[in-house]
């Protein structure tokens, strides 16, 4: 139906016959000659229907936005002073000998290149317009890429693309299951995967060596702007593999990446311990972007009059931290009272701070509400150890670490965001040495990442000190964002045995995953893995903030459609079917 794509015509082509087709993306009327700005996925090229052409131009003139076009017409060097260098095809025009109107369109809800005008909802229930949008477009097309570079390096390094079932049993990732009823079996039901994880753990078993997929995953967890319940995993694993191995094949898939998406080169990642990432930047997924950093000033407060600071201090579960924002001394009271608050939803009481605009001065040349708490010598040594110079200001967060981490971890973000102090970079770095299991507020001991994480300690040791123990895990971490993790895996029944006894779910582990276990019988490789989030990683490759903007039909934070309008009720009948009575609330 067309010579060329839209965005394509040049002024290569210039005396050229061309036969085009698309949407109306702009008509204007000037002075007698018609104007249509013609769209397709390419870009969008100028037509042009003087009244020479008697029924074409009449036609023209008759067209609406987002009408489906078919132009015949031949292609001419714009005239001079109109032409517009910011457009692949800004240095020609189609003069229009021929019209075809495909199909009519009724008045679309919103503009489509005056987006940011319509809000979310509006353009989430008509997506199939929004993604329309030229920039929309070329996210998908980014996506596209990004997914068939992947299939050609895993490809390349020798793996397989394996599909494992969507309709299975709960998966031990840690949120809440999206169940489905059967019909056949009255009263039970399959869970969607929240990962492959064991499915992929079962091909190493059979020998498949080296395993990927591109995997929908479904989690019902809270959503933010970095979650879908949704969403895709990059999903390997091998045998006979080492973590170092894994490492390398997953760094150099993303280099890669980046190289042939992006044309950027990407330098060697980082390896930050977990210990030193929460010793430093309150975060097992730091953005190393950010220059600020936390310093530890317990061992200074612990005897200070000061309850505030000295009862964290003396605390084996508290945390004392400083952090110095150079150059921010001039922050208003009232903007200090906003950071306040923002530390206060991640359940820190306070925001301790002290101005230092000249230390020179001693005492007098220092502002802040907690100097009158401790001694002269105390705050010398702190904003020493801090580094703090004259126009800094230091923030200060004493509670329990987890407290201190959460609040002075997302000020850090924060404040670094207003600041402008965000480093204009690509910063991956791999985090390593997990610990193996966390404690519950409940008191529970859970594992950090899953229960077939390999320990880094015998079964013994794991049964004797669970918290003590390290896990053989690496998270991968882009700009603060964690963009995956996997593990090296449990291969041997007798240390399963002992993560069970730990996390104290020994005869609950055996009916939920006695098939799982039974395999590890059955000469089991030593393997490990990883999953990178797709969704995710094309979030940051197109420079968007939210993982709706690159998934086509996303859901509302709610986890709707507002599309489709699911979820939705379904009739008696089949619900009868299904074995299912609705409860009224
Ligand atoms: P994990 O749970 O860390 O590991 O998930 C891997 C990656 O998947 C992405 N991700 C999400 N992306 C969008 N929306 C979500 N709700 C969401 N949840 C997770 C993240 C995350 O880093 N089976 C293990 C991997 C392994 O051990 O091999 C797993 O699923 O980018
Ligand atoms: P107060 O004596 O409670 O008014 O606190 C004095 C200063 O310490 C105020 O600036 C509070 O914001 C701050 N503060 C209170 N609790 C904490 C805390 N847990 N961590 C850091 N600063 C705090």
């Amino acid at each position: 139906m067309r010579s060329h794509y839209c965005g394509t015509v040049t002024a290569a082509n210039i005396g050229e016959e061309v036969e085009l087709c698309g949407w109306v993306h702009r008509r204007r009327d000037h002075g007698g000659v018609i104007f249509l700005d013609v769209r397709d996925r390419t870009g969008i090229v100028q037509v042009v229907y003087d009244p020479d052409t008697v029924e074409s131009f009449a036609l023209a003139d008759s067209v609406r936005n987002e009408f489906v076009l078919r132009v015949n017409g031949r292609v001419r060097a714009r005239p001079e002073g109109s032409t517009n260098p910011d457009m692949v095809t800004g240095e020609i025009e189609v003069l229009g000998l021929a019209l075809d109107v495909l199909n009519a369109a009724a008045t679309p809800p919103f503009q489509l290149d005056e987006y940011s005008e319509a809000g979310e909802d509006v353009r989430l229930k008509y997506r199939y317009l929004d993604l329309r949008r030229p920039e929309m477009q070329q996210r998908m097309q980014m996506r596209a890429r990004i997914a068939s570079g992947v299939r050609r390096y895993l490809e390349d390094a020798g793996y397989w693309e394996i599909e494992t079932p969507t309709l299975t049993r709960a998966t031990p990732e840690g949120a809440r299951d999206y169940l489905v009823p059967s019909r056949t079996h009255e009263g039970q039901f399959f869970a969607l995967p929240q990962s492959p994880q064991m499915f992929k753990q079962l091909l190493m078993v059979s020998g498949i060596d080296k395993y990927y997929q591109i995997a929908r995953c479904y989690r019902d967890e809270d959503l933010r702007h970095d979650r879908q319940p949704e969403f895709t995993q990059i999903d390997i694993e091998a045998s006979f593999i080492s973590d170092q191995e894994i490492m390398d094949l997953t760094e150099g898939m993303l280099k890669r990446l980046f190289a042939d998406v992006l044309s950027v080169t990407l330098k060697d990642f980082p390896v930050i311990e977990y210990d030193e990432a929460m010793r430093l930047y309150g975060s097992d997924k730091p953005d190393l972007r950010n220059p600020l950093l936390f310093t530890d000033i317990a061992d200074l407060m612990a005897e200070v009059e000061f309850k505030v600071f000295s009862g964290p201090a003396k605390d084996p579960e508290g945390r004392v931290v400083a952090m110095r924002a150079p150059g921010a001394a001039t922050l208003s009271r009232k903007v200090i009272d906003t950071y306040t608050e923002f530390v206060g939803r991640y359940g820190a009481r306070g925001l301790a701070y002290i101005k230092v605009n000249d230390l020179s001065a001693g005492t007098e040349g220092l502002q802040s509400p907690i100097l009158k708490f401790m001694p002269e010598t105390v705050v010398a040594s702190v904003l020493e150890r801090c580094g703090a110079t004259d126009g800094d200001i230091v923030f200060f967060g004493a509670d329990k670490a987890s407290v201190v981490n959460d609040s002075m971890g997302a000020l850090r973000n924060e404040l670094a965001r207003d600041l402008g102090l965000i480093e204009d970079r690509w910063a991956p770095c791999w985090v390593v040495k997990w610990p193996m299991f966390e404690k519950s507020r409940e008191g529970r001991i859970g594992a950090v990442h899953h229960q077939f994480t390999l320990p880094a300690a015998s079964p013994e040791q794991v049964v004797a000190d669970p918290l003590s123990v390290k896990a053989v895990a690496y998270d991968v971490v882009l700009n603060g964002y964690e963009l995956g993790g996997g593990s090296l895996r449990i291969y041997d029944p007798k240390m399963q045995a002992a993560v069970f006894e730990a996390m104290q779910i020994g005869q609950e582990a055996d009916v939920k995953f006695g098939w799982f276990l039974d395999a590890l019988k059955f000469g089991c490789p030593p393997h490990g893995g990883i999953a990178i989030g797709l969704d995710r990683l094309v979030m940051l490759m197109t420079g968007t903030q939210a993982i709706r903007d690159v998934i086509a039909f996303p859901k509302t934070q709610s986890a709707a459609c507002l599309m489709t309008n699911a979820p939705s009720v379904v009739d008696e009948h089949q619900l009868r079917e299904l074995h299912i009575r609705l409860r009224k609330a």
